[in-house]
């Protein structure tokens, strides 16, 4: 594998994202990580992230000596990206200035001497467009060194010691505004390195299917399963390995989609020859809504009914097979880097509420097919799996569901009115060719009526508010730049075809400071 060692640099991730697509396993570990943890693992190569701090500070966070020795021993290369560099400069015995100016934004690099062929710049152009984001730079480059390319700002901004296979980098190769910086970073982990690129989504497949025969024996183990993308691959994976060993349960709690619970039970039970149980709670959940406006009451009342009808299940059937042994959970790979990640003394964690509501008080020992895998790997192990492409590319729907784009009370009124006018918004995003560039779609529900006109008379009915956003981690988002003809093609199809809206907006707000949900 390769090893990202992680000071808090807001790009740590990238860098794993960018080595996976070079086909390439690899960990991030914070970097502070012990040797006898690393020395576990057979590593390719060591890439040392960028990071806030200055490395001359009390407090500044350092790669223990311990580490080093691990590295010297095993002669693994290592590449220090901005901090990671500094890094460099700090251990060997070079020297970084402190930050008088700030540099941030595209860069153009150049070699120093032309001929010098360096493998790191192996199919690079001498002169070439990076991005900087940085405060300190290095004014001296350790000893045994050579600089290999500067900017007209900075003297070191690449350097090298063949001999001890470490190379450092000013700037950020894994970021997008870097366009050639996939080069450098293949560079550095194939070519120097030797990784070899053999990660593979069939591949990690059929190993997962091995390992989880293997893990869990002849127990049992039980998962919850949505519909969505993570919850269905785990499933289909599990099934694959243990076969009806594995009990699939899905609650519908009366505010799914428009026969969302139907399609799910067709395409796991049919397609994927999941053993599914579909529990039909509906009634119970909209009779605890019954007279609930406010949103976090809302939540907190579906997550404690949903752990209710979940462990109510769990009992039945481990009363039926005779035993129960593990709990499935689709923690993907960005939950365990927030986790691990180096935050620094003072660093905030963000809360994160797109974890289902699992009950705690289970005695099941986890099972986490996905937890290495970012979330277009899921995707790809899904396709590699043979699961429909439609299934696959869905947007994340919350665990609360319709309740919380109802605003107001939710009744089963309602609740049908939004799934027709939702059916209908996302039938027109398809259509057009637009649901894939979105990362989240759907129609929000007003506690409002407004006065229409609809043949001769009056009418005063609800309104309805399209959300459709550009987003890739769901912590920032930008209301989706969606054609009028398209927005005009769902508005007149909702106003026509759903009895009890006659006023259709398009939501503009951004997040922050909006949020994507409405509640
Ligand atoms: P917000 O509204 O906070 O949403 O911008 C960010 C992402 O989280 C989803 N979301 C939820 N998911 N339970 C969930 O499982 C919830 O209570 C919940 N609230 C918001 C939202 O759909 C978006 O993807």
């Amino acid at each position: 594998q390769i090893s990202i060692l992680d000071f808090g640099s807001q790009y740590s991730h990238l860098i794993a994202r960018r080595v996976r697509e070079l086909n390439l396993y690899c960990e991030l570990y914070s970097c502070q990580v012990s040797a006898e943890e690393l020395g576990k693992h057979e590593i390719t190569a060591i890439i040392l992230s960028g990071g806030p701090s200055s490395v001359y500070d009390e407090g500044a966070p350092h790669v223990r000596k311990e580490v080093w020795d691990l590295i010297s021993s095993r002669q693994i290369p290592v590449l220090g990206i901005c901090y990671g560099m500094q890094e460099l400069a700090y251990t060997f015995g070079g020297h970084v200035q402190p930050g008088l100016k700030h540099e941030y934004g595209k860069a153009h690099v150049q070699r120093i001497d032309p001929n010098h062929t360096s493998p790191l710049l192996h199919n690079m152009p001498d002169d070439f467009v990076m991005w900087m984001s940085h405060g300190d730079k290095l004014d001296k480059t350790p000893e045994g060194f050579k600089a290999v390319a500067k900017t007209s700002n900075a003297e070191f901004v690449i350097m090298e010691n063949i001999e001890q296979k470490m190379w450092g980098l000013q700037f950020h190769p894994e970021v997008t505004h870097s366009p050639q910086g996939n080069i450098i970073l293949r560079n550095f982990c194939i070519e120097i390195a030797g990784a070899k690129p053999n990660w593979i989504m069939t591949d990690y497949a059929a190993e997962f299917i091995e390992s989880v025969r293997k893990q869990v024996g002849d127990g049992h183990v039980i998962g919850a399963v949505s519909g969505g993308v993570d919850s269905t691959v785990a499933a289909v994976l599990m099934t694959r390995a243990i076969g009806d060993r594995f009990h699939a349960v899905m609650v519908d709690n009366g505010c799914l989609r428009k026969d969302e619970a139907v399609t799910v039970v067709k395409r796991l039970r049919e397609d994927c020859h999941v053993n599914l149980r579909c529990v039909d709670a509906s009634e119970r959940f909209l009779g605890l809504l019954k007279g609930v406006t406010d949103p976090e009451q809302k939540r907190k009342i579906i997550g404690r009914t949903f752990i209710d009808v979940f462990q109510e299940e769990a009992d039945k059937i481990q009363a039926d097979s005779g035993r129960c042994d593990y709990l499935l959970q689709g923690t993907l790979y960005p939950d365990v880097i927030e986790s691990i990640s180096y935050k620094g003394p003072s660093a905030t964690i963000k809360t994160h509420h797109n974890v289902g509501g699992l009950p705690a008080t289970m005695k099941l020992k986890l099972i986490e097919p996905l937890r290495e895998l970012f979330k277009d790997e899921v995707r790809a192990l899904g396709i590699a799996l043979g699961i429909e492409e439609n299934s696959v590319w869905r947007h994340p729907f919350p665990g609360p569901g319709l309740a919380i784009r109802i605003l107001g009370e939710v009744t089963a009124e309602r609740v049908k009115i939004l799934q027709e006018a939702d059916a209908i918004m996302i039938e027109e995003l398809h259509k057009a060719g637009h649901y894939r560039a979105i990362g989240q779609a759907f129609v929000v529900l007003l506690p409002v009526k407004s006065v229409g006109v609809m043949g001769d008379g009056r009418t005063y009915e609800d309104v309805a508010a399209i959300r459709c956003v550009e987003t890739t981690d769901y912590m920032t988002a930008d209301f989706y730049h969606l054609p009028y003809e398209v927005m005009g093609a769902m508005s007149s199809r909702i106003i026509n075809e759903v009895r009890g809206i006659n006023r259709v907006c398009y939501d503009i707000s951004s997040k922050p400071p909006a949020t994507i949900e409405w509640e």
